[in-house]
């Protein structure tokens, strides 16, 4: 009994780094959001620390003096592992272990951890290793404190996930990650071909859905903002909804029958978060080329959050970064059932929804809504197609709807509602309207 003295999750102190133009109040707002998700890694917060600096120590990001205060708090609140807002440096973080005499890492690290632990998909799976694996590349040598730490040697403080180790130690299911440079670098590149044929595979499925016409919607959104739920609740899809931030990781599409008779293909995306790492947007360029090639986005915010502007923007900007930036986009505020911020959102953003997708409320004019944005980008076009190309005239009812048909001598005329893609393809058929 006496030897359940604390618990067994990872023990953290957070530390933020104010920076000017920075405010000391967004760098608490994002220690916040920082704690949150090292809760979800399945660890404790245990005490945090802010400094205010003009430029980052070279050596130990923090200062000398305050990173002798950082180690005592660790002894004295008993923590395993100190994680920073900010990026650190191979050799900052090999000083600051020194220093700390315990595991230093960074949001990186944690975010990483977190897709480590979600991902389901073989895909995702392959795709975070390889974001790991680079991640970890350059910061192989010399940190004993962590090697240990990668072998899963953890011991005390091993939160759930694979082999019990800690936060940064963790693969994917329950892969441990490889710690030798040499096969590391073979394991990378074994990686990276078996992701260049899955990509491949997706490809080819998207090409069969798009030459039968089928619109792709994707639901994106910060982290938490309730896209699962809101998949969930449109097509029954059963996807695993947790109270954690990041439960989504592998998008998964649906097929959605909307009201008006429209198939479309909708697909849950991973949540995006503010300082989403470059290695992971890097390795999920495939599974986030789903949401550039959509048709339209349906932009879920948490209208309770604490910022959904800032949310919204930080969104924009991974939409930015993924090249995703010109998809049209429906933003649908949620959680109507907890904030009346979301009927006041709707005001000032015409065109949008407020809905709970928890409860269903405004689910059904969010399908109305939609299902009249998506048939307004589809354009009437008319069409006259020789007898002799019955071929033809069997594809045009698939990939598009055939509102009249009438016989003349030419052949078949046609009047058509069709999407840009297969619109093209049948551009020598197409007629002025008479
Ligand atoms: P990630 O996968 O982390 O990106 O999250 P997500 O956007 O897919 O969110 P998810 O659907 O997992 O929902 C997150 C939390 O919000 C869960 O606890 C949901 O039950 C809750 N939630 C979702 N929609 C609503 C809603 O309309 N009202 C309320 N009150 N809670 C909701």
């Amino acid at each position: 009994m006496a030897l359940i003295e604390r618990s067994f999750r990872e023990r953290i102190i957070l530390v933020g780094v104010t920076i000017p133009p920075e405010t000391t109040s967004e760098t608490e707002e994002h220690l916040d959001e920082l704690g949150l998700l090292v809760d979800t890694a399945g660890a404790d917060v245990v005490g945090r620390m802010l400094q205010r600096r003009e430029h980052p120590d070279p050596a130990t990001y923090i200062g000398k003096g305050k990173a002798d205060e950082l180690r005592e708090e660790s002894l004295v609140v008993d923590s395993d592992t100190v994680v920073f807002d900010n990026d650190l440096s191979p050799a900052q973080q090999r000083n600051l272990e020194k220093i700390l005499g315990r595991t230093a890492i960074s949001r990186t690290e944690v975010i990483l951890d977190i897709f480590a632990q979600n991902a389901r998909t073989p895909e995702g799976r392959a795709q975070v290793e390889l974001a790991q694996l680079r991640h970890r590349l350059p910061r192989l040598r010399g940190r004993g404190v962590d090697l240990s730490r990668q072998a899963g040697a953890a011991g005390v403080g091993g939160g759930t996930g694979a082999g019990g180790a800690r936060i940064g130690g963790r693969g994917p299911g329950e892969t441990k990650l490889e710690i030798d440079r040499r096969r590391l670098l073979a394991r990378m590149s074994k990686l990276e071909k078996q992701l260049k044929e899955l990509s491949k595979t997706r490809r080819t499925q998207r090409k069969g859905r798009e030459r039968s016409g089928i619109r792709n919607v994707s639901i994106v959104g910060y982290t938490n903002a309730g896209k699962s739920t809101l998949l969930n609740k449109l097509t029954d899809a059963g996807v695993l909804v947790e109270d954690r931030l990041f439960a989504t990781l592998d998008p998964r599409a649906r097929r959605l029958d909307l009201p008006g008779g429209e198939a479309v293909v909708l697909s849950d995306t991973v949540g995006f978060i503010r300082k989403l790492p470059h290695q992971l947007v890097e390795a999920f360029k495939s599974t986030l080329e789903v949401v550039g090639e959509s048709d339209l986005l349906v932009h879920v915010v948490d209208a309770s959050a604490h910022d959904p502007d800032g949310q919204m923007r930080a969104v924009r900007e991974v939409l930015d970064e993924i090249g995703a930036a010109d998809v049209p986009e429906l933003l649908v505020f949620n959680k109507v059932d907890v904030t009346t911020e979301a009927k006041r959102f709707v005001e000032s953003n015409p065109g949008s929804v407020a809905i709970s997708a928890l409860t269903g409320a405004g689910i059904d004019e969010l399908l109305d809504v939609l299902g009249d944005r998506l048939r307004s980008m589809s354009h009437v076009v008319e069409l006259v197609v020789p007898y002799e190309r019955g071929d033809v005239l069997a594809a045009l009812h698939r990939d598009g709807e055939v509102l009249v048909e009438s016989h003349e001598d030419g052949g078949t005329r046609v009047r058509a509602r069709l999407d840009d893609a297969p619109r093209s393809r049948y551009a020598e058929y197409v007629v002025e309207a008479s």
